[in-house]
């Protein structure tokens, strides 16, 4: 059940290429300019009523979710909230007959999550589920749902359902896109057809995965790390720092990069590993001098680039590229490095990979 692999998570970080061409599927027409999403049940009607977006979910989900957040905010313009689901249950969000609530979860059966869709049904809204469990709870009582065809996920830690959530995301916005024509024909189509390219550009990024073992080995000798990115990288580093903690049991802060001078540079000493997110061009000269920043400080930085772009390997440590693809993309593939990374750090370590100390695969209790 393994397929030769030694555990669970790396089998499924193995397994990211197929989970995304099956996600995609029959989701995107012959011809490569539509996006068609039968289950997702709104007329067009419904959707050009949609006023605002609100995104729940838990732990990597959650994550999943600020990435949705960018991608429905820069395609479709709706403004969109993104909240882990035991945070907003209680906040008293402002949900309205047309506030359209998208509620993320591999399993479908998160307590936490599930509150927080009824409470949205309770207030009138539509709720969207996005889960890898066809017939879980939150698939039977929402709404409309995206099934993500990741498969079976065993290891506790989530690798290929949080990809395929991105990938479900990435259609969603697009199609909302379409249909409230908010972008061109043109448009649809390129970003379309960069996403047909991810599956085989996941392959290139695993074969890295050496020399991310490398750097996994020389990471578990630290007890703290940072991984800094801005926008879409941010979300990015919050998602490695993460299954790092997850997994390895090294403390590990993910932080918007410029944020760091705001209090945590403070914390910046001689030889602390910062693991650097730099794939978003509008924002690379900024986050450049972020990691200046660091440098400065003695930081040992890990950048992580699109591949074309080699400014980064002038200022850092050590570097990975990933393939190019567009920016709204990039974190289905620059997320993978990071994966390794924490499986390799786990591992060194000699922890239990698949089943980390007080953590359990499913959480239904609150
Ligand atoms: O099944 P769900 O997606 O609702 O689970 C949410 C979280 O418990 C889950 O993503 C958790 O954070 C993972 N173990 C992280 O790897």
């Amino acid at each position: 059940e393994k397929a030769g692999f030694d555990h669970f998570m790396l089998k499924e970080v193995y397994d990211q290429p197929k989970a995304y061409r099956d996600t995609m599927g029959a989701r995107i027409d012959a011809s490569g300019t539509k996006v068609l999403l039968p289950e997702v049940g709104m007329t067009r009607e419904q959707i050009a009523d949609i006023r605002n977006v609100h995104i729940i979910a838990c732990g990597t989900a959650f994550h999943a979710g600020l990435v949705g957040k960018s991608v429905i905010e820069t395609l479709v313009r709706i403004p969109v909230e993104a909240d882990v689901a035991s945070e907003y249950r209680y906040r008293s969000p402002i949900i309205t007959p047309q506030t359209l609530v998208i509620v993320v979860s591999q399993s479908g059966e998160t307590a936490d999550t599930l509150a927080a869709l009824r409470e949205a049904k309770r207030n009138g809204a539509r709720v969207l589920a996005i889960t890898n469990v066809v017939g879980s709870s939150i698939a039977r009582e929402a709404d409309d749902v995206i099934v993500t065809w990741a498969g079976p996920e065993i290891a506790v830690a989530s690798t290929k359902a949080y990809t395929s959530q991105l990938i479900a995301f990435f259609l969603l916005g697009l199609y909302l896109a379409q249909t409230l024509e908010k972008v061109e024909a043109g448009y649809v189509k390129e970003v379309l057809a960069a996403m047909q390219e991810l599956p085989k550009q996941v392959e290139q990024v695993l074969a890295q995965a050496d020399s991310i073992r490398e750097v996994a080995e020389q990471i578990a000798k630290h007890h703290n790390l940072f991984f800094i990115g801005r926008g879409l990288d941010f979300a990015t580093a919050l998602e490695g720092s993460l299954k790092l903690k997850e997994i390895s049991y090294i403390h590990s802060e993910a932080y918007a990069a410029g944020e760091l001078k705001h209090g945590t540079l403070a914390l910046i000493e001689d030889g602390i590993p910062v693991i650097a997110l730099a794939t978003q061009e509008v924002l690379f000269e900024k986050t450049v001098s972020n990691i200046k920043e660091v440098k400065a400080r003695g930081a040992q930085v890990y950048g992580i680039h699109m591949e074309g772009n080699d400014e980064l390997s002038k200022v850092v440590d050590e570097t990975f590229a990933i393939p190019q693809t567009h920016q709204l993309l990039a974190p289905a593939l620059s997320v993978i490095p990071l994966q390794l990374l924490s499986y390799y750090a786990s591992l060194a370590l000699g922890h239990d990979v698949d089943k980390p100390r007080n953590l359990a695969k499913s959480v239904t209790v609150e």
